[in-house]
């Protein structure tokens, strides 16, 4: 029998941004992720370095239009159940909400669709775990306020959520506040609405915005509770195991240190205060941030009823500069590549083991259920002649990743409540911008520059993981 709970949440992930297209539809205003092109661009706009806020002719903005979701959920979620999801998770857009972010009331229109597509899901008894915020934020507050470094977005987020629980109490029970919180340091534009004008000032305005977005996670997990007792709200950390390189013990404290530099955001959500080490940090860096001592009273009161994470690979860190210089890539996070593994095609190194150690590492740090809320294998998928995909690679990642899960729940006894693979439908990758790095059970006809007839096809891995979940994880051949 297989170590997974009988009410294990299976089922798979996307964002708005990287799906839902209809970007001018539905009273939609525009939004930073809009803006962030396809191609040599888009790193530097990601960044927050190169400011590109009109769209450009020359240029491809892949979100624009996404995978089409906004008119083809229906039939989406159709797949998704056949498949036997337990669990969709998806984000809402806020400027379908709140079309430039500070109006006073929300748009109809957009909370209309979000009403008919949760209903959708609860057709097929598919619970919906929403994101509320999957590096979207209107550009108005970018441009007008300074995107999160401005401490009015704490209130705007208020009104967001306040309007979400309340319009999906029935609807909704999971939700999570900020997906990725860490990657305000890696991509602050994308992952902030960040503009960097000036590079001295940069970090002072990341840990600001850091800090806003800490403290809206916790208002909107008070008020969730208030709204609805029953409903869960969830901290997300794009997570992995930080390795050091060799065991010089000036490896191993460094790739603490850098373990510490993401586990922050989830001790302060999580634990409900600041560490020690991280005021230190500020201290010697200069950063001051004001934290009052309301924000102090609601981050202690209000701590999250699980974490999420999304778990790629693992990491590697090292202090010689030879060694420094082997870079690798993945995610936001370029890294030292491990001699010991495989990577894929976007040079994301393949670790199923640093899976059940992320496991093990959150779970004994915070004794809190664990949520797995994206993983997968980003590769180019080639359909054969008749149109079928045969990708076995994913599976094999795949099922590499789920005996981890298993071993960690069956052996090491973590408490782990529910797995949702990234982009169970081919969809935009968030970093690259493109099409071909697909990670779907769900095959969608549509190339790199927005070629294709955007249809849906079942791959391989569609029947795998049907049987995955209809034996509860019992049967992952
Ligand atoms: C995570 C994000 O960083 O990784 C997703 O939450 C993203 O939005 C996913 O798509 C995979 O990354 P990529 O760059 O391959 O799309």
């Amino acid at each position: 029998m297989s170590g997974f709970p009988k009410d294990f949440l299976w089922g798979g992930a996307t964002a708005a941004n990287q799906c839902e297209g209809a970007y001018d539809l539905g009273g939609r205003g525009l939004a930073n992720v809009d803006f962030i092109p396809h191609g040599v661009d888009r790193f530097p706009v990601m960044m927050g370095t190169k400011q590109m806020l009109e769209f450009e002719s020359t240029h491809y903005y892949p979100a624009k239009e996404g995978i089409d979701m906004y008119h083809r959920y229906k039939e989406d979620i159709a797949l998704f159940a056949e498949m036997g999801f337990k669990v969709y998770r998806l984000s809402i857009a806020w400027s379908r909400i709140f079309p430039k972010g500070d109006e006073l009331h929300p748009n109809e229109e957009g909370l209309k669709y979000y009403e008919d597509l949760f209903k959708e899901c609860r057709k097929y008894g598919i619970e919906p775990l929403v994101t509320i915020t999957h590096f979207d934020c209107p550009i108005h507050l970018s441009i007008e306020y300074g995107g999160w470094k401005n401490r009015k977005l704490i209130d705007l987020y208020k009104r967001l959520v306040t309007v979400l629980f309340t319009r999906y109490k029935d609807l909704v029970k999971y939700w999570l506040t900020f997906n990725e919180i860490n990657i305000i340091m890696f991509a602050p534009f994308m992952g902030a609405g960040l503009l960097i004008d000036n590079e001295e000032t940069k970090e002072q305005d990341q840990y600001l915005a850091v800090h806003h977005e800490l403290v809206a996670s916790a208002w909107a997990t008070k008020i969730a509770h208030e709204i609805n007792p029953e409903n869960m709200v969830g901290c997300m950390l794009a997570a992995g195991a930080n390795y050091p390189y060799s065991c010089r013990p000036e490896d191993v404290f460094k790739a603490m240190q850098n373990e510490r530099q993401n586990y922050f955001f989830i001790d302060v959500q999580s634990r409900g205060y600041y560490p020690t080490y991280i005021l230190k940090e500020f201290e010697r860096k200069n950063i001051s941030i004001n934290i009052s001592d309301e924000d102090r009273e609601i981050l202690r009161e209000n701590t999250v009823d699980f974490v999420s994470f999304s778990y790629y690979s693992s990491r590697v860190t090292a202090t010689d500069p030879e060694i420094l210089s082997k870079e690798t890539s993945g995610n936001m996070f370029s890294g030292i590549k491990n001699p010991y593994l495989e990577e894929s095609e976007w040079g994301w190194q393949i670790d199923p083991l640093g899976l059940r150690t992320t496991l093990n590492n959150l779970y004994d740090r915070y004794q809190k259920p664990l949520f797995i809320v994206e993983n997968g294998l980003g590769a180019i998928d080639t359909p054969n002649e008749d149109g079928s995909i045969n990708d076995d690679y994913r599976i094999e990642y795949l099922r590499a990743h789920v005996k981890a899960m298993r071993d960690a729940i069956e052996i090491d006894g973590v408490d782990l409540i529910g797995y949702t693979p990234w982009g169970c439908i081919d969809l935009v990758s968030a970093s690259t911008g493109e099409m071909s790095k697909r990670y779907g059970f769900i095959y969608v006809d549509r190339d790199d520059f927005g070629n294709g007839t955007l249809s849906r096809t079942k791959k391989k891995s569609f029947e795998w993981y049907k049987k995955v979940i209809a034996t509860n994880g019992n049967d992952l051949e």
